[in-house]
C-alpha cells in the first residue's frame, strides 16, 4: 500500500509515523518547506512524547517520507489521508477552507482510483460533499471517501493511536471501507465500520459528551464549595458506578484546546442550521466560559481588588504534556488579571516560547517556578504540571510575600496542604 497524509499538524504527523510504523510505506506532505526539511531530519514540529525516535526509525527503514510536491505524491497513492486543519469561523461553524484546497489539488493530480480517506473533523454531510466535488472534478477516475475520524489526545497522541479504543470506519462503499480496515487491523483495536454520516457525528458527539462531564462535574464542584462537600469524593463515589465512568470527571476551571471548545461550538452551530436549538450544548459551552474566570473571582473576592498585587501564573498551555496555548484558562486568565492591572508574573515548563507571542505583552516571565513565586501576593494554578504536583510546598512558604493559592487544578491533597501555612483555595473543595 502506498499511503500519502495530507497536513502534517497533531492528527497528521501521528497517523503518518503509525501507519509506517506497523508496516506501511507512507509519504506526509505538507507546503512548508521549512517544515518538511526539518522533519526530514527527525525533527517534530510538535511536542509529543516519543514521536521523533519513531520518525527516524521509520525512516531509517523506508517506510516514512516527507515532501512538499503533493501533486507527485497523490499520483502514486493508493490511499490518500487528508489531516488538515478545520479550524473555526468566526460564526463558531468549521472552516473548510484547507480540506477543500487538499481536495481540489489532489484532484487534479491523481491519473488512477484511489480511496480518500478524511481524518479532519468535518460537520456531518462534508464527506459527501467531497465526493461529489471528486466526480466533477476528476471524472476521469474513480475515488471513494472514506471517514475515519481521530480520536488522539495532544500529549498522549503516539499511546492512543496504537491503544485507542475504536477506529471508526464510515463508508458508503464495502469494499472501500474493507481496504481502510485492512490498512489499520496490525493496530489490533476494535474497528468499528458505519455509513459516512454516522461517522462524522461520532466525533462531534464524541467531544461534546466529555465536554459536558467536565462542564458537569464543575457546576457539581461549585455547589459542593457552598454546601460543603469535596467535589474529588463525589467524583470517586460517582466514576466508581460503571455506567457513569471515572474519566474526566475531574473538576478544574474548565476545558481547553483546539478541540473542545472548537467542536462544541461547531456541533451547536450545526444544529443551529437545521433549526435544532441544542440547548444542552450550549449551556456546556457558558458553563466552560464562567469556569475559566473562577480564579479571577475567588482572588477578586478574596483581595477586593488586584491592582498591584503580583500574580505568580503556573501553567500556562490548555493542558500538561503539551506547549499548545490554543483556548488555554491562561489566555482568558492573564489577559484580565492585567486589565486588573495586577503584575503578573508568569511560568510553564514547556509552553513558554508558544505563550509570548499570544500573552498581554504586560505579562512577565520567570525561568523558574521559584523565581515566579518570589515575593508574590498569590499563585495561581492554571496547569497540572507533575512540576507543580511535586513541589515541596515549603516552597510557597519561603518564596512567597504571603502564600496564598489559587489551585485551579486541585493539584494537592487537602491534608499536605494542612502542615503548611497556606491560604489554599481550590476547586470544588472546602478551603
Ligand atoms: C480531545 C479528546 O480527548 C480526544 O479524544 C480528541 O481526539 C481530541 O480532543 C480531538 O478532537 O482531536 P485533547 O484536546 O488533546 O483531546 O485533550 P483532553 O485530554 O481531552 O483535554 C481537553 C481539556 O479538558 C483540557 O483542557 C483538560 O484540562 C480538560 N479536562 C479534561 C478537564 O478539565 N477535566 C477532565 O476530567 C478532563
Amino acid at each position: 500500500m502506498n499511503i500519502v497524509v495530507v497536513g502534517t499538524g497533531y492528527v497528521g504527523l501521528v497517523t503518518g509515523v503509525a501507519l509506517a510504523h506497523i508496516g506501511h510505506r507512507v509519504t506526509c506532505v505538507d507546503v512548508d518547506e521549512e517544515k518538511v526539511e526539518r522533519m526530514r531530519q527527525g525533527i517534530s514540529p510538535i511536542y509529543e512524547s516519543g514521536i521523533e525516535p519513531l520518525m527516524k526509525e521509520n525512516m531509517e527503514a523506508n517506510r516514512l517520507f516527507f515532501m512538499t510536491d503533493g501533486a507527485r505524491a497523490y499520483r502514486e497513492a493508493d490511499v490518500i489521508y487528508i489531516a488538515v486543519g478545520t479550524p473555526e469561523n468566526e460564526d463558531g461553524s468549521a472552516n473548510l477552507t484547507y480540506l477543500k484546497q487538499a481536495v481540489r489539488d489532489i484532484a487534479s493530480a491523481v491519473t488512477k482510483d484511489v480511496i480518500v480517506v478524511t481524518k479532519s473533523t468535518v460537520p456531518v454531510g462534508t464527506n459527501h460533499e467531497i465526493q461529489r466535488m471528486f466526480k466533477q472534478l476528476a471524472p476521469h477516475v474513480h475515488i471513494d471517501v472514506v471517514s475515519n475520524p481521530e480520536f488522539l489526545r495532544e500529549g498522549s497522541a503516539i499511546h492512543d493511536t496504537f491503544h485507542g479504543d475504536r477506529i471508526v470506519i464510515g463508508a458508503d462503499d464495502e469494499r472501500a471501507a474493507a481496504v481502510v480496515a485492512d490498512i489499520h487491523r496490525p493496530f489490533g483495536i476494535p474497528i468499528f465500520q458505519t455509513d459516512i454520516r454516522s461517522a462524522e457525528m461520532i466525533k462531534y458527539a464524541s467531544n461534546a459528551f466529555l465536554a459536558t462531564k467536565i462542564s458537569f462535574i464543575n457546576e457539581i464542584a461549585n455547589i459542593c464549595e457552598k454546601v460543603g462537600a469535596d467535589v474529588e469524593q463525589v467524583a470517586a463515589g460517582m466514576g466508581m458506578d460503571e455506567r457513569i465512568g471515572s474519566a474526566f470527571l475531574r473538576a478544574g476551571i474548565g476545558y481547553g484546546g483546539s478541540c473542545f471548545p472548537k467542536d462544541t461550538k461547531a456541533l451547536a452551530k450545526i444544529a443551529a442550521n437545521i433549526d435544532h436549538d441544542f440547548e444542552l450544548l450550549k449551556a456546556v459551552i457558558e458553563v466552560n466560559n464562567k469556569q475559566q474566570r473562577k480564579l479571577i473571582e475567588k482572588a477578586k473576592k478574596r483581595f477586593g481588588h488586584l491592582a498591584g498585587k503580583k500574580i505568580a501564573l503556573l501553567g500556562l498551555s490548555f493542558k500538561p504534556n503539551t506547549d499548545d496555548m490554543r483556548e488555554a484558562a491562561s489566555l482568558v486568565v492573564a489577559r484580565e488579571l492585567v486589565a486588573e492591572q495586577a503584575i503578573v508574573v508568569a511560568y510553564d515548563p514547556i509552553a513558554m516560547n508558544k505563550a509570548k507571542s499570544v500573552l498581554p505583552k504586560e505579562v512577565i516571565y520567570a525561568d523558574r517556578v521559584e523565581q515566579a513565586l518570589e515575593r508574590a501576593d498569590a499563585a495561581m494554578i492554571l496547569t497540572e504540571w507533575d512540576e507543580f504536583r511535586q513541589l515541596d510546598l515549603s516552597v510557597y512558604v519561603n518564596k512567597m510575600k504571603t502564600p496564598i493559592i489559587f489551585d485551579g487544578r486541585n493539584c494537592y491533597a487537602l491534608d499536605d496542604i494542612k502542615k503548611y501555612e497556606i491560604e489554599y483555595h481550590s476547586i470544588g473543595r472546602k478551603p
